[in-house]
């Protein structure tokens, strides 16, 4: 039995979920510090020779998407428009059969200067964190004065047709904990879909605590004394992790990512490859599988994809966060990608 779900042309595991959805983190690396992802000084970053190549990563995404069934390929970072090649990177991307769905998850500055030529490249969508209307609380979250950067970004991707611009944001205690209310009226005015992330804890530095967390039900409470919310397509949740409501009948829609609160992991369709080429099997995994060695060691696209599925069965259950035993995995965020 193993052997024949090997052979399959899909990346499935012991529990029947089959991922069709790649995250590609291209770089560690970011121009902001958001305090529930990195230390001030930021961190180690990985060394240049350890990184994949442009070509490399064309080369996984291709037998990802011609060997193991992905439809979707999500870039992400760290900040991913820090890459140099990233454009040429999406060319490429869009270029192979079947042409899988692009989109990008950034912090949206440098959008201004790239939405257009990432369009034209085939990114069919953006997804840009946001977590404050106010440029001092923006300072104090991510310890950098860039707002109004943020602001010209998601203008751009939307005059761009980087649609529909969804925007991230994660709501942290004492900060930004009261804006959900005006963060839902400011994205329903400029056409953005916004998109609640519960805080989870990948942090370099180890600080995520339940007790303090706002959770989806904080959220949803405070959006219901504003708003008219209403849950769309009950019971259909399906692999989105986000559960969406209509606001005010719609169709304008929120979500809510409540990662720790309602875990969605039985229904979760991702794999994951990292900058320095590592399979992920989920955020939160402690395993890693490598890529880049057989890559670099002159392995065919068989053997490749034959190593990948193989990762991808030993996938476990859960995130295991509910687990009293819970660790932390080793890389934080930035450098698994979001
Ligand atoms: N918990 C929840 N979301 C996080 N992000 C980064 N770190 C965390 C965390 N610890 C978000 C970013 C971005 C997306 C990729 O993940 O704000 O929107
Ligand atoms: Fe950069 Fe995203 Fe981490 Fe903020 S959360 S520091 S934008 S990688």
């Amino acid at each position: 039995m193993f052997g024949t779900r090997e052979r399959a042309h899909v990346l499935i595991d012991t529990y029947g979920r089959v991922a069709t959805d790649l995250r590609v983190s291209l770089t560690d690396r970011c121009n902001l510090r958001c305090t529930y992802c990195m230390p001030e000084e930021g961190l180690q970053w990985l060394a240049k020779p350890d990184l994949l190549t442009d070509d490399e990563i064309v080369r996984l995404i291709d037998v990802a998407v011609t060997s193991l069934g992905i439809k979707e390929v999500r870039f992400t970072g760290g900040e991913p428009l820090l890459r140099p090649g990233l454009v040429g990177i999406v060319e490429r991307a869009a270029a192979l059969q079947p042409r899988p769905r692009l989109s990008l998850t950034t912090n949206g500055i440098g959008l201004k200067r790239t939405a257009a030529a990432l369009k034209a490249a085939g990114l069919d969508r953006v997804n840009v964190s946001l977590d404050t209307l106010r440029p001092d609380v923006f300072k104090a979250l991510t310890r950098r004065d860039r707002h109004q950067d943020v602001l010209d970004g998601l203008d751009a991707a939307r005059a761009a047709d980087l649609t529909p611009v969804k925007v991230n944001t994660v709501l942290m205690p004492g900060l930004n904990e009261d804006e959900a209310p005006d963060l839902l009226a400011w994205a329903l005015e400029h056409g953005y879909e916004l998109r609640f992330i519960e805080q989870m804890p990948l942090d370099a530095q180890h600080g995520w605590k339940r007790e303090g967390m706002v959770t989806a039900g904080d959220i949803l409470a405070a959006l219901n004394t504003r708003f008219e919310l209403t849950p769309e397509g009950a019971g259909e949740r399906g692999s989105a992790p986000a559960e969406r409501w209509l606001v005010n009948g719609g169709p304008q829609r929120v979500g809510v990512i409540a990662s720790v609160t309602r875990p969605f992991c039985a229904a979760c369709d991702r794999t994951r490859l990292t900058a320095d080429g590592q399979i992920r099997t989920c955020l939160f995994a402690r395993e890693e599988t490598d890529l880049r060695g057989a890559l670099r060691s002159g392995a065919p696209d068989e053997e490749i994809a034959r190593i990948w599925r193989l990762a991808m069965w030993g996938k476990k259950a859960g995130s295991g966060l509910d687990d009293p035993s819970f660790l932390q995995p080793e890389r934080p965020m930035s450098a698994i990608g979001g």
